[in-house]
């Protein structure tokens, strides 16, 4: 091998190592449809303990140490009549039963926000699939509390 061609390869293999991380392809949609008909989204365990708490919370608890969440767009995610709310921006439009899609709550927290940053603001780590499809599938089957 040449010292020419070793010097090529090298360089692609410097090159190659440089190229962007090109991330997932663009096939991220947002289906409405509940995607497990025979069992229905228990808001207190699944959603509320097992990802508000952990994950919005920090910032949307107007008692919390840091509630820059509430302070700036006033959402309190303390509570399921907090959330139906909505923030200063969605308003009650944050969760439309039957309808994630059109959803503000999953706006947010899906790559490509309407408006500012998607949450957790502190993010990554986002929400992953499968508390997407959760949080999805509750609205979809009506938001009951
Ligand atoms: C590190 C702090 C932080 C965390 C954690 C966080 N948020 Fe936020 N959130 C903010 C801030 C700051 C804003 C206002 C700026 C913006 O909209 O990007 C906001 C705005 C929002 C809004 C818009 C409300 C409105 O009507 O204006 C929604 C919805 C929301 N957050 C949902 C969530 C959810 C759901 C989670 C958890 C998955 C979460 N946030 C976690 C800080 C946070």
């Amino acid at each position: 091998m040449s010292r020419r061609y070793a010097a090529l390869m090298a360089l692609v293999v410097i090159a190659c190592e440089l190229a962007p991380e090109v991330g997932p392809p663009l096939t991220e949609r947002c289906v409405s449809e509940d995607s497990d008909t025979e069992a229905s989204v228990d808001f207190d365990v699944q959603i509320h303990v097992g990802i508000i708490m952990p994950q919005c919370l920090p910032c949307h608890d107007p008692a919390g140490e840091d509630n820059t969440g509430f302070l700036v767009s006033g959402l309190d995610l303390t509570s399921v009549e907090g959330l139906r709310r909505g923030g200063s921006t969605v308003g009650a439009d944050i969760v439309r039963p039957g309808d994630p899609c059109e959803s503000g709550i999953i706006k947010k927290v899906s790559s490509g926000p309407p408006f500012g940053n998607r949450m957790p603001f502190d993010g990554p780590p986002f929400l992953d699939p499968t508390q997407l499809r959760l949080l999805a599938d509750w609205i979809a089957e009506g938001a009951e509390p």
